[in-house]
């Protein structure tokens, strides 16, 4: 079973090697893991952020450990040399186009979270965020307008099969959970989220269990902080997923925490292919200073394990250990503690 290891930039190559460290301490036979560069490193040194070579050694796994791309260096580049193409890049070649992100209070952490021990407690959702879509990849440029003013805009657009296939999988997420699905877009406004509300009522009609229900998503920033607990499947478009995935990260404490997964429909020998990364980014305000929380990448390996590998029982393990580091109070900066990152990886290995 090969996994492709893709650092990338910032705290991103030093969240990965505690991840690769609890994977290799599993002891599990017939994995092999072969690393290779994206983002701004894979730029500097090849002139591109995401290589041929990498998309090849990605394509060839059976999944992704991903770290996080972005470098301010970089920022000024043209936006198709930009490290954040990488991740892009691998998600749309890849057609990885449902990215689930689990968000749940740990026993213990109740107390860390941006909101009330008694509202955060109560937080247990998946986002299930589109990927390959929206605003993210429509035509994008910079034009004159009437007036002279220069402009610049992004078309957002979704088809009908790119809603489908994400609200199946919203729908399925639902019925392994506690069949409740909720629906954002920004209906009231937008023709590309009245068709997404109009094929997600479609998409129900299969799954007469769930109940479904439909949010705006100004409403739903706001019910994610007043009352999150009332969420169990989050079903939401590129753009919306993005930004309110971030937010749930602080409610149930860091977004140091927040793992996710991207699939799609092909299968590996033993699950479905996928990438797995945290859903932070390179952080380069702390990076290099061994300030990075790593449980978010570590429990990025752990659905690796489960989903791509058929591993369940040692991700089960890996989710064990993080709940019970969490436990015995070995706390990043980013949750009021002093661990650093290899101090949580090494607390994670002894716990496994
Ligand atoms: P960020 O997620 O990198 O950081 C936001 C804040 O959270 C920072 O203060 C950072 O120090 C903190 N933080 C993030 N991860 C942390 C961790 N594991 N432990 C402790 N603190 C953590 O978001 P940003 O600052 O908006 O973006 C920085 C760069 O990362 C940008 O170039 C952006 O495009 C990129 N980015 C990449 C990905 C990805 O690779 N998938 C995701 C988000 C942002
Ligand atoms: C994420 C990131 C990416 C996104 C960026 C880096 C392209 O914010 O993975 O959440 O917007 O999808
Ligand atoms: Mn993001």
């Amino acid at each position: 079973m090969k996994i492709a290891v893709l650092p990338g930039d910032g705290i991103g190559p030093e969240v990965t090697r505690e991840a690769v460290r609890v994977i290799e301490a599993l002891g599990l036979p017939d994995i092999e893991m072969k690393e290779a560069p994206v983002g701004g490193a894979a730029y500097k040194a090849y002139g591109h952020p995401l290589p041929a070579e990498t998309l090849e050694i990605a394509r060839l796994s059976d999944g992704i450990l991903f770290g996080a791309v972005g470098d301010p260096d970089c920022d000024s580049l043209e936006r198709h040399l930009r490290p954040e193409q990488a991740i892009l890049g691998l998600r749309k070649e890849l057609t990885l186009f449902a990215n689930l992100r689990p968000a749940k209070v740990f026993a213990g952490l109740e107390g860390h979270s941006a909101l009330r021990p008694e509202v955060a407690g109560a937080i247990d959702m998946v986002i299930v965020r589109e990927l390959n879509g929206d605003v993210y990849f429509g035509e994008k440029g910079f034009r004159t307008a009437a007036n002279g003013d220069r402009e610049g805009y992004d078309v957002m657009s979704y088809n009908e099969s790119e809603v489908r296939r994400i609200a199946h999988v919203g729908f399925r997420t639902a019925m392994g959970r506690n069949k409740r699905l909720c629906s954002v877009d920004k209906a009231n406004v937008l023709e590309t989220s009245q068709l997404w509300r109009d094929v997600v009522i479609e998409v129900a009609k299969e799954y007469p269990e769930v109940t479904l229900e439909h949010m705006y998503v100004d409403n739903a920033a706001m019910q994610l902080v007043r009352a999150p607990g009332k969420f169990d499947v989050v079903l939401t478009g590129n753009l919306f997923g993005d930004i309110l995935s971030d937010q749930a990260s602080m409610c149930v404490g860091s977004i140091g925490l927040l793992a996710s997964a991207s699939l799609g429909e092909r299968q590996t020998a033993h699950g479905t292919f996928g990438l797995y990364e945290p859903i932070h980014g390179s952080a380069p305000d702390i990076a290099g200073q061994g300030l990075a929380n790593p449980l978010a990448t570590i429990l990025s390996a752990a659905m690796l394990l489960r989903h791509s590998l058929g591993l369940a029982t040692a991700a089960d393990r890996v989710e064990a250990a993080v709940a019970k580091t969490l436990a015995d109070g070995v706390l990043g900066r980013d949750l009021g503690g002093t661990a650093g990152t290899t101090e949580i990886g090494d607390a994670v290995l002894a716990r496994l």
